[in-house]
């Protein structure tokens, strides 16, 4: 790992934002807890997602649904067949390797070749496998399905193997036609879903960048045939502006048009959103796909039943679908990079800031009595605060200490109670960034933030 990056993994697992998982049991490979800070932080990610896909637009509604489905949807859609990673096994040790992660990190190249293209590539370059170092010692490329399989039935004759889903998109497609009906929206309008996707990946590591199990916030947009091309951009232009709104800063994200060869299966046109990590490069933390009338018309093909739209004049048509596909993991290892800095406040005096955008940050304010012997008045104030917003209380340690612990997690605001408190309610309130402090009446502190967070 890089040292920033490292650096940077290490202070998240020490401050409480992302643990190993099953730690006390030697851990389990590429597998990840988010601890107090980091469930904050998700959720605040994902109320963010949800103000400005679904809030803010008249044309989107939300749905939750089951993480379980019934087999015959990844038949239809094509994922049993089709959901593959290309992958290449070292004879020797027994290794796997996508094919195309080690390409592009070894010779900086997408993999847009064929299959047998690839085996001559790796035998021409005389790739040694990474783990056992020898050479000449790879099987021929082969495909690698992504979906897990589970034991579904709980006696020998219901017994079934069903998949974890490996998108939450298809929960809106199979049920576009309940959606329809029950909330009478007209074309064109977008259906959100999210929660967790699986995928058995052969390429793992990062730390929370490619795991097994993360969280997707997609919206499938439904819109006439001939209009997807604009809806295309509309959508494209709203997740930039997306990102950049999470307080993302704007050189440090690009979009990547995908090559006709590198296309998935169901898409027409697919553009990601790259953030630059650091060690990792380049790396998709969205992408906005044109998946055409594809999936309605598989599913309508597989369960008999119509998924047909009927227009005001009577027209009959399967709709086209634009979808802005976010990974939630990515979105909140992009916000704890970016936000991540080390300041020299004078000769001696570092201190770790992360400058995240306040609405989501995990605590909005903290609570510190100048003295143990200001606690009643303290806790009064956090008792009234804390039922609008997060607060944290914190009463152990010298102040300057304390403001130190807060910056390093992000809270962008700290209230200080001193003796000057109990004789004219003022309180100090200090901003994160600038460090700057004011005297307010206590009963200012909500909307003195609120006023702020209105804005973010
Ligand atoms: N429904 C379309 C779809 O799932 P995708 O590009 O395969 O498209 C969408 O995934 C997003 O999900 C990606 O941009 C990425 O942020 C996230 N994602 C995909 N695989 C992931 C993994 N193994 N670990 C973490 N996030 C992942």
């Amino acid at each position: 790992m890089s040292d920033k990056f490292a650096e940077i993994v290490n202070h998240l697992i020490n401050s409480g934002f992302v643990f190993p998982s099953s730690q006390i049991y030697g851990g389990l490979a590429n597998v990840w807890d988010y601890g107090p800070l980091g469930s904050e932080l998700k959720k605040n990610i994902r109320n963010f997602w949800h103000r400005e896909f679904i809030q803010k637009s008249s044309y989107n509604v939300l749905i939750d649904t089951a993480i379980f489905m019934n087999k015959k949807v990844w038949e239809a859609t094509g994922h049993t067949n089709a959901f593959n990673d290309p992958m290449i096994e070292c004879k020797n040790c027994k290794s796997r390797f996508r094919v195309d992660h080690l390409l592009e990190k070894k010779f900086n190249i997408k993999c847009n070749m064929s299959f047998e293209e690839i085996d001559n590539f790796i035998k021409n370059n005389n790739i040694k496998c990474e783990n056992c170092l020898k050479e000449n010692c790879f099987t021929n490329v082969k495909k690698f399905n992504m979906m897990f399989k589970v034991d579904f039935g709980t006696t020998s004759e219901t017994k079934t193997d069903i998949f974890l889903r490996p998108e939450t998109a298809q929960g809106v497609f199979i049920n576009f036609k309940n959606i329809q009906r029950s909330t009478r929206k007209k074309l064109p309008f977008g259906i959100c879903n999210y929660g967790k996707s699986f995928r058995n990946e052969i390429t793992l590591g990062n730390f929370i960048f490619r795991t097994k199990e993360f969280e997707q916030l997609e919206m499938e947009f439904f819109c006439k045939p001939g209009t997807d091309e604009d809806w295309f951009e509309y959508w494209k232009k709203k997740c930039f502006e997306f990102v950049i709104n999470l307080g993302i800063k704007k050189n440090n994200i690009h979009y990547r048009e995908h090559d006709k060869n590198e296309l998935s299966f169901y898409s027409k046109r697919t553009v990601d959103i790259e953030y630059n990590f650091p060690i990792i490069g380049w790396g998709e933390i969205l992408g906005i796909a044109n998946r055409t009338d594809y999936d309605l018309k598989r599913h309508m093909e597989y369960s008999k039943e119509s998924l047909e739209y009927i227009d005001d004049d009577r027209k009959k048509y399967v709709p086209y679908c634009i979808e802005p596909s976010i990974g939630l993991d990515r979105i909140i290892l992009m916000v704890l990079m970016d936000s991540f800095e080390e300041e020299e406040i004078s000769e001696d005096n570092k201190r770790i800031v992360m400058k995240i955008n306040p609405i989501l940050s995990p605590y909005k304010v903290a609570i510190l009595p100048l003295d143990k012997k200001l606690s009643e008045i303290s806790k009064n104030i956090f008792n009234n605060l804390s039922k609008k917003i997060m607060c944290v209380y914190d009463e152990t340690g010298s102040i300057g200490k304390r403001y130190r612990r807060e910056d390093a997690i992000g809270t962008p605001f700290a209230v200080t109670i001193d003796y000057e408190t109990l004789k004219n309610g003022t309180v100090t309130i200090r901003d994160r960034d600038t460090m700057k402090q004011i005297r307010i009446n206590q009963n200012e502190i909500f909307d003195y933030i609120k006023n702020i967070l209105d804005k973010c």
